[in-house]
């Protein structure tokens, strides 16, 4: 029997076994293309993000505009914010909105430059058990109408979420953390935020030496921010080859050199949206230790204004399996670490 989809339609489609018939594709795509303007294209100049994809972003757009404006309003049916109060500093601080009064937001502005939402700026460093989402931290840094005079702490920082996020917006902010992995990688990505541009140039055959002289224990360089850098792409390398062997055909140095380079387009496009936005970025205090032993920590002495965090879970998670090759180079009893984690 021959059913017909839509009976208007003048040019079918039969389905591969020849038992419907469908309308054409251009026409599907018209259907789809009318009613996409029906009910998704916003109707105004504030609109939501396209990242905007469930009822958990609402309560987050929410969230963040009670922090953000005087007052607001929030169309969902059409997409649409009206709000009342500083059109640029909302611009450059909403994680939730594409565009502010017509003009395209900061946060929009690194997700189209990153084509992401969460792995922008040096965020997707290096990949770390357990993540924050970037725009989460952001989200509440906003709800809690924090700005440069705040302080703002991380208790169980890992690889830096928050303090990095902090730092993006222009925010200080203290980050304390156990495992020595996630301080490299925190340290790390408040380092590349203030590097000079020259010091991340290498021409292949340099960062092949490099690779060549981590592997044999060798590496040293007088500056300390290159000298982890080349660690933590080492690493990450090594442990992609030992996971998969879908990279055997670039070679381990191939993908090393892949890895660098894919950070330093990191290093220009944050450069980039730095000039665009006019953004002051702000360095990050990173602090290896045993929360518990806050008290003690000497370094410690700042009252903090808001705490945003991700405690863990380590029941569930584990911190420092991924970084074992990490670890084991550097002849680290990872045990001694875990002793003193909490669940
Ligand atoms: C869920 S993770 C946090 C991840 C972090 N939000 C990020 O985006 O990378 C929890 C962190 O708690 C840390 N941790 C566990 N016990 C700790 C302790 N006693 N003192 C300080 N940090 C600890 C772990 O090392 C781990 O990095």
């Amino acid at each position: 029997m021959t059913r017909h989809i839509s009976p208007q339609s003048q040019v079918k489609q039969a389905t591969m076994f020849g038992t419907y018939e469908f309308p054409s594709y251009g026409e599907i795509m018209e259907a789809y293309t009318k009613e996409f303007a029906n009910y998704i294209l916003p109707k105004g100049d504030t609109t939501f993000g396209f990242w905007m994809q469930t009822l958990a972003d609402l309560e987050f757009l929410d969230l963040e505009l009670q922090g953000l404006t005087e007052e607001y309003t929030i169309d969902p049916i059409n997409r649409v914010v009206k709000f009342k109060g500083n059109e640029e500093f909302v611009r450059l601080r909403v994680a939730h909105l594409e565009k502010v009064r017509g003009k395209t937001t900061l946060y929009a502005g690194l997700v189209d430059k990153f084509d992401d939402t969460n792995a922008y700026a040096f965020h997707n460093l290096y990949p770390y058990n357990g993540k924050f989402y970037p725009r989460l931290v952001r989200t509440l840094i906003n709800a809690f109408k924090l700005n440069h005079n705040s302080l703002i702490f991380d208790p169980f920082n890992g690889s830096g979420t928050t303090t990095h996020e902090a730092s993006l917006m222009g925010i200080k902010s203290v980050g304390i953390d156990i495992t020595p992995m996630g301080i490299t990688l925190a340290e790390l990505k408040n380092d590349l935020l203030f590097i000079e541009k020259q010091k991340l140039d290498f021409t292949t055959s340099e960062l092949q030496d490099i690779f060549e002289l981590i592997k044999s224990k060798k590496w040293q360089h007088p500056d300390s921010r290159i000298h982890k850098l080349m660690l933590v792409v080492y690493f990450d390398t090594v442990d992609a080859f030992v996971r998969t062997s879908k990279y055997n055909a670039k070679g381990e140095i191939g993908l090393f050199i892949e890895k660098f380079n894919y950070i330093k387009n990191c290093y220009e496009k944050t450069m980039e949206i730095k000039e665009k936005y006019g953004l002051k970025f702000e360095s990050a205090h990173i602090i290896e230790g045993d929360i518990l032993e806050l008290k003690n920590m000497s370094e410690m002495k700042e009252k903090f204004d808001a705490c945003i965090t991700s405690p863990p879970y380590y029941f569930s998670i584990d911190y420092v399996g991924k970084d074992k090759i990490a670890y084991d180079y550097f002849g680290i009893d990872i045990k001694k670490i875990e002793s003193k984690y909490l669940e």
